[in-house]
């Protein structure tokens, strides 16, 4: 009888030569159960998903309730969706009027694939700019404007007309001209080891994009829903988007996405022509219900999210005097703990798990761990988590 790890390794498509492997049977709150009683603390909420914490009761509830009255009915856009059009309107009144329209889809690559055909539609133009360690998504479209080559290289020809600007750089803006559909930025860089805005960046890109008719889309994938520390980081650095892309914690741990624009804007998907973008599944009824708990949930408790540096700010305190420790740089409960050996990140995270830690690497910043759990970790947990980081960075500082 093949052990659980050996279906996973024989059956399951793998994303690299190394995954975690940890079998998981429940999670509750911040905490993940494996078989025997094991305990982790999950300090990556499923890469800035699970913003409430695993099986949070108004959120299964909706589920179960959806579950009971209908699932898939028709592809995106046929029929009336009480669900949609719930968290639709909630989301909506959140955002300001030129953010009056979403269209839903499963993820956030789909998002990010849908907000280029829109924006392509509507200035007629072919570049988009993203930025050099930007990640968007997996897919042929999200892939052409990755910030990194190393990831593209193997799957090329990808999009034609893209281009990579520096992030934070403003001479580089001069790259965005009359040419440019638009402009794909992450408000603040998640996968580039959260790097936040600098020196007005985001309102001159916002003022870049005005002066050539480029549009500006925020991938707010990984920073919306309160991760921030605003509901989304683009009310932080009061700099509006043309386009918001929203996914992750948007489904409150099911699969939605979502593209946001005015309702103006929008129109341009219905003709010339139409069915500019369709999707199946896109806004599945249960997870629309999902998103419409998880989001009325953070809207009624704004503390969760408004909260956020503040969590953040404790854990840089308990963990920045560690020998260890080079950098911890964070952007509500989203950080980055960087160390002075970037090749000891691997054994750290494999000792953090064994402790019961679970944490993750960056895509392009390889010498820093991630710390982005639920928001509603409390003080307690995070000194705990604190005191069990601490423990792994001392064995790795006595075994240098
Ligand atoms: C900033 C950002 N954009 C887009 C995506 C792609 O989202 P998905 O994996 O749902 O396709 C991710 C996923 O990690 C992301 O972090």
């Amino acid at each position: 009888m093949p052990s659980k790890k050996e279906l996973f390794f024989t059956h399951l498509g793998q994303t690299s030569p190394q995954p975690m492997a940890i079998e998981i049977e429940s999670a509750e709150g911040v905490y993940m159960y494996g078989p025997n009683g094991k305990t982790y603390m999950d300090l990556v909420s499923g890469v800035s998903v699970s913003n409430l914490g695993h099986h949070h009761k108004e959120i299964t509830q909706a589920i179960k309730e959806q579950v009971d009255k209908y699932m898939h009915l028709m592809v995106y856009g046929e029929i009336i969706q009480t669900p949609q059009l719930k968290f639709a309107q909630l989301l909506t009144q959140q955002l300001p009027e030129s953010l009056n329209s979403v269209y839903l889809v499963n993820s956030g690559s789909e998002a990010i694939e849908g907000a280029m055909k829109l924006a392509k539609r509507l200035t007629g133009r072919s570049e988009i700019i993203s930025c050099k360690n930007a990640y968007h998504g997996g897919t042929h479209g999200a892939l052409s404007i990755m910030g990194s080559e190393k990831f593209k290289t193997a799957f090329r020809p990808l999009l034609p007309d893209t281009r990579l600007i520096e992030y934070n750089n403003k001479a580089d803006l001069q790259h965005i001209t009359k040419r440019t559909a638009c402009v794909f930025i992450e408000p603040i860089q998640g996968e580039g080891g959260i790097i936040s805005p600098k020196d007005d960046y985001l309102k001159a890109v916002r003022q870049r994009c005005n002066e050539t008719g480029a549009l500006l889309v925020f991938d707010e994938i990984q920073t919306g829903f309160g991760r921030s520390g605003e509901l989304f980081a683009f009310m932080k650095y009061n700099v509006v988007p043309d386009i918001m892309c929203i996914a992750k914690a948007m489904g409150g741990g099911l699969p939605l996405g979502g593209f946001v624009s005015s309702h103006e804007r929008m129109k341009s998907l219905t003709f010339d022509p139409v069915l500019g973008h369709i999707t199946t599944f896109g806004g599945h009824p249960v997870s629309s219900a999902a998103a419409y708990a998880h989001l009325k949930y953070l809207v009624d408790n704004p503390q969760l999210y408004k909260t956020a540096d503040k969590k953040a700010q404790l854990f840089k305190a308990n963990l920045e005097k560690h020998p260890l420790v080079k950098e911890i740089r964070y952007d509500g409960f989203y950080m980055a703990v960087s160390l002075n050996d970037s090749d000891a990140i691997e054994n750290f995270l494999a000792l953090a798990a064994e402790k019961g830690i679970i944490s993750d690497l960056f895509l392009f910043d390889h010498g820093a761990f991630r710390i982005s759990p639920p928001l509603i970790m409390t003080v307690e947990e995070i000194e705990k988590a604190s005191t069990l980081l601490l423990e792994c960075l001392d064995i790795l500082n006595n075994k240098q």
